[in-house]
């Protein structure tokens, strides 16, 4: 039996989209992708290895998985186990620090937070990129959680070289992100399924990868410029293009809904009047706006007469991975 290590990781939004695998089993992406990791939204996670048990017990905000929650959950955890060389099987308890029905809830923040938990607690002293790998084979987006502020995930060919990596980790400029929460349904088709859709039978795939690959090296600079305007516009616009993958797949589909459609007109619509803001949208009907100071009062409350006062919340960049001690 070992000693439980705790940790928390925050979720963070894409600005260049991941959105399809090379390697399925290791989850090796097409393209390299860049976010923000943000600091209202985390997981924390306690593990410990333990002699007496018969298998993993996997607890979630309190209530044990079971099925292919649990399986995906263990097959993680069998990784941790042979990096380490150990046998006993885990106990795992999750709670997730998203407001339940914000809907935003990632499997970037947990699978980091389990990254660094177990692998702790397994004996496993790992540096940053180690555990970012081993996050990557939970979920590709967890890569890019182990690191605050821009962090990116360069897609390498192989599990050595897929990893992601901190571009700034403390963001001493203007920006700030409104999240708009349209509804909290879960999803029907899964960022793991719909990606696979799009690679498979959008005959625009290629034209992703190619762009994507530019858009990577467009925000890389503008972060470094300190340029919103070029940050906001490429971010806005590659989410554009990563949804007209899946409207361009067979058969045909879509994350957005009425509401996603109506919350980007008021983006755009603020942004011609003056307002600096840009929109993102992940595997999922709600919105994120990139927005600077300046404009963050004008779209909050835009977007809490069109959708209700609780829908929206603002945040900003959030921290890396961190051990906890209580
Ligand atoms: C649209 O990381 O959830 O949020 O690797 O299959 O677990 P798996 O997928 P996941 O996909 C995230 C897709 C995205 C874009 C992004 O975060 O880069």
């Amino acid at each position: 039996t070992t000693l439980p290590v705790k940790a928390r990781a925050h979720t963070n939004i894409a600005l260049v989209k991941y959105w399809g695998k090379k390697d399925e089993d290791l989850i090796i992406p097409q393209n390299s992708s860049l976010s923000l990791t943000l600091d209202q939204f985390y997981t924390d996670t306690a593990v410990q290895f333990r002699d007496e048990l018969a298998a993993d017990q996997i607890t979630f905000n309190g209530r044990t998985l079971t099925g292919d929650a649990q399986r995906k959950i263990s097959r993680f955890l069998n990784v941790v186990r042979d990096l380490a060389g150990i046998t006993e099987f885990a106990s795992v308890e999750t709670t997730n620090h998203v407001p339940t029905a914000a809907g935003l809830a990632s499997s970037a923040s947990g699978f980091a937070a389990l990254a660094g938990a177990a692998s702790r607690a397994a004996g496993l002293q790992l540096a940053p990129r180690d555990l970012s790998r081993l996050a990557r084979r939970g979920s590709g987006s967890a890569t890019r959680s182990i690191f605050g502020g821009f962090a990116a995930w360069q897609m390498g060919h192989n599990d050595e070289d897929s990893y992601g990596y901190p571009i700034a980790e403390n963001v001493n400029w203007d920006i700030a992100v409104v999240a708009v929460v349209l509804t909290t349904a879960a999803k029907k088709i899964s960022s793991r399924q719909g990606m696979r859709a799009a690679v498979k039978t959008s005959p625009y795939y290629p034209a992703w990868v190619q762009t994507a690959t530019q858009d990577f090296e467009t925000v890389r600079k503008a972060i470094n410029d300190k340029d919103f305007e070029t940050l906001g516009h490429v971010s806005e616009e590659n989410a554009m293009r990563m949804h007209a993958l899946n409207l361009s797949a067979d058969p045909s589909f879509t994350y957005f809904n009425a509401d996603t459609l109506r919350a980007m007109a008021i983006i755009t619509d603020l942004r011609a009047a003056g307002y600096p803001c840009y929109f993102t949208i992940d595997a999922g009907p709600n919105i994120k706006v990139l927005c600077q100071k300046l404009a963050v009062e004008k779209v909050v409350s835009s977007l809490q007469s069109a959708f209700g006062e609780d829908a929206v919340l603002v945040v900003h960049p959030g921290p890396g991975l961190t051990f906890i001690t209580d």
